[in-house]
């Protein structure tokens, strides 16, 4: 999978910024997860085979290098956090695959679908146990305490998922709170990250962790729109999956919540009885349609990533700030 940044190359100094800065990011990585025991080795191998977006370290360096636009190259700290975003996020998606029965990711088979769940299980708790051992290698404890705190929120936007699976109740405040919680938190940490590894007061730390929690959050309804709408051929994952897992996404409530009191529970009906699976999801997204519950979704994307897009314009102008703008919208248009 192309990393996200490629579709916004406009500045060939800065895109082999990021280019060499990936590259270091993947051998960290791998250098991580370096064993000589060859059953863990088997298993590590299955995270290390299919490349994601990179959107999260992507980002931690476009923000170390919005927040000091005049920094020379990459330090090793700022490699550092990026790696350590990454594999938090890989870890999460190991689990959230067993959680969501999900036997495809990034184009192959998920480590559950190959392994078995229970291997997946130990394999997510290794990644974390990982990243966490290579963020206390840094000096500056601060790094620590945020990747901790911040995980935490992930883990409780990913139970509060799971407590409302099947819930046709959930309102949208809820809603928000899960997806802010589950995505918005992390592409948030990387952001303030990257920032404060670029020497950022506490002040503009918490701008950048601000302008990633709102497009961490477009982020997943964009992810939400594309699994009711795209193709599992070019996003690489299974589609379907939120409502046949019994989750509602922004689409469906808003849906629901056009309906009347008795068209409402048809619908509900509809859907528990299998009308969004994946030979119907055309003719349910028509319905979505209907509504205009698909465009309400992508609409409330891009309010998010205007406001994201205004806090970032308070900064100084600089190449990268362009390329975070172009970013944010990337986050929104991108169909994988
Ligand atoms: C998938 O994240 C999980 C969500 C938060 C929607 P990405 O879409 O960034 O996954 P990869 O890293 O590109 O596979
Ligand atoms: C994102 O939610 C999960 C995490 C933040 C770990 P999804 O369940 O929508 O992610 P995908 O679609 O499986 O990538
Ligand atoms: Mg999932
Ligand atoms: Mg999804």
């Amino acid at each position: 999978m192309t990393p996200l940044v490629l579709h916004v190359q406009s500045q060939p100094a800065l895109s082999a910024y990021v280019a060499e800065g990936l590259a270091r990011v993947e051998r960290r990585f791998a250098r991580q997860l370096e064993t000589p025991i060859p059953p863990v080795a088997q298993l590590v191998e299955h995270v290390e085979r299919y490349r994601g977006k990179m959107l999260r370290p992507t980002l931690a360096l476009l923000c170390a290098k919005a927040a000091d636009p005049g920094q020379l190259g990459l330090t090793d700290e700022q490699v550092t956090v990026a790696t350590v975003v990454e594999m938090i996020h890989m870890a999460t998606l190991v689990h959230d695959d067993v959680l969501d029965e999900s036997d495809l990711r990034r184009g192959g088979e998920t480590v559950n679908k190959r392994r078995g769940n229970e291997a997946a299980v130990i394999l997510g708790d290794y990644l974390i146990s990982k990243s966490f051992h290579l963020c206390s290698q840094l000096d500056d404890q601060r790094t620590a305490l945020r990747v901790g705190e911040i995980t935490s929120i992930v883990c409780e936007g990913e139970m509060l998922q799971n407590h409302h699976r099947g819930d046709f109740n959930v309102t949208r405040e809820q809603h928000f709170d899960i997806i802010e919680r589950k995505t918005g938190a992390l592409i948030a940490l990387a952001c303030e990250l990257g920032a404060l590894q670029a020497g950022a007061s506490n002040d503009v730390a918490s701008l950048f962790f601000e302008f990633g929690e709102l497009l961490g959050a477009a982020f997943q309804i964009q992810d939400d729109v594309l699994d009711l709408t795209g193709s599992e051929q070019v996003v690489g994952k299974n589609l379907g999956r939120d409502l046949q897992k019994g989750t509602l996404t922004l689409p469906v409530i808003h849906h629901l919540a056009s309906l009347s009191q008795d068209e409402r529970a048809a619908t509900i009906e509809q859907i528990r009885a299998g009308a969004a699976l994946n030979g119907h999801r055309a003719s349910f997204v028509s319905r979505l349609e209907q509504t205009g519950s698909v465009q309400h979704a992508r609409d409330t994307a891009h309010e998010l990533v205007d406001k994201a897009k205004a806090l970032l314009l308070t900064q100084p102008d600089s190449p990268a700030r362009e390329m975070l703008l172009a970013m944010a919208e990337a986050v929104v248009s991108r169909a994988y």
